[in-house]
């Protein structure tokens, strides 16, 4: 397929590389255009402005936060302004149900198609082609993507044709995994501190009861304290927290563990912890605890 693809940072560089090595023809927009160089050395071509990554059957978006989003869809030289009639704006990104919502409505009116697909898997898993994608929008748009989607994935996810369903479901996933790092820092916390070997306690939870991956991705980061370089940024993890909180108030649904979450995530934002990966939020528990004779 003849694509558009803006947004090239930890996730987007991997997924870009994916559909290239796919055999897709890919325009590649960055806002800070040296991350456009690397792909263009594996066949991409560099767009000087998001219209010029709006020339083909569809443009895919894997933007930071919902305002990144809204900079590069709306205007007369936005994702809008630029598509032809029929293709299709997939927006990979994690943004609101909200902004997920207006943005269907905005491309019917154009005579697009928009659809959500936002991922699960780190950047690793982007890089690999590995991703676990949510797809949701009218089904003949979401059947076109699917080439482009088994380029970048392990498996696609069909969840109807309300593109804001697929948002919901990354928020809740990213409020669940947050809820895992949050409990693991707390529980290694605790044997740490009562002198067990936090490494021998992880091989135990994940050999036994506790087998999934994201028990032995973050498991290992807190067990290593690698909370750097980021794979998934303390903003982006608070940003994530703080959408669930939104979808839920307007959902009527308490969600008290998110509230404890955010208030997290803006203790490291507040000790200036930007550049840290989302699981540091793991090292507040042992910080509070002293001294950790297991670790
Ligand atoms: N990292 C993960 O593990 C992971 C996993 C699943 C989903 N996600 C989601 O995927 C999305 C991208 O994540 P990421 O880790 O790739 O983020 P990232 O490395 O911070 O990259 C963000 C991208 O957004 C661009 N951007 C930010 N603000 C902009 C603005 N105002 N105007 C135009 N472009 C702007 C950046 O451009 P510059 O290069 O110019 O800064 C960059 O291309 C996020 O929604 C995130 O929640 C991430």
């Amino acid at each position: 397929m003849k694509v558009g693809f803006v947004g090239l940072g930890h996730m987007g560089s991997g997924m870009a590389a994916n559909l290239l090595a796919a055999g897709h023809e890919v325009a590649v927009y960055n806002r800070t255009p040296a991350k456009t160089q690397a792909l263009v050395q594996k066949g991409a071509q560099a767009a000087a402005h998001v219209a010029d990554a709006c020339r083909g059957d569809a443009v895919i978006t894997m933007l930071a936060d919902d305002s990144a989003l809204e900079s590069v869809v709306f205007g007369t030289a936005g994702v809008i302004g630029s598509l032809s009639k029929g293709a299709i704006h997939i927006c990979m990104s994690t943004v609101s149900t909200g902004l997920s919502e207006r943005l269907a409505t905005e491309h019917a009116r154009a005579g697009q198609r928009f659809v959500a697909a936002p991922v699960f898997g780190r950047p690793d898993s982007a890089a690999a082609a590995k991703l676990f994608i949510v797809a949701a929008g009218e089904k003949d748009a979401v059947d076109a993507c699917m080439p482009l989607f088994n380029a970048m994935g392990q498996k696609t996810f069909y969840f109807g044709n309300k593109p804001q369903a697929a948002n919901l479901i990354k928020l809740s996933g990213n409020f669940l995994i947050a809820s895992v790092i949050e409990a693991l820092g707390e529980a290694m916390a605790l044997v740490g501190k009562g002198g067990v070997d936090v490494r021998q306690y992880l091989d135990l939870l994940t050999s036994t009861l506790f087998s999934a991956p994201i028990y032995r991705t973050y498991g290992n980061l807190i067990a290593e304290q690698k909370f750097e370089p980021a794979g998934f940024a303390v903003p982006l993890g608070q940003k994530d927290i703080r959408l669930t909180l939104a979808a839920a108030e307007t959902l009527r649904v308490p969600m008290p563990l998110a509230s404890l979450l955010r208030d997290r995530f803006l203790t490291l934002l507040a000790q200036g912890g930007d550049a840290l990966d989302w699981s540091a939020i793991a090292m507040l528990p042992p910080a509070a605890a002293g001294p950790q004779p297991g670790r």
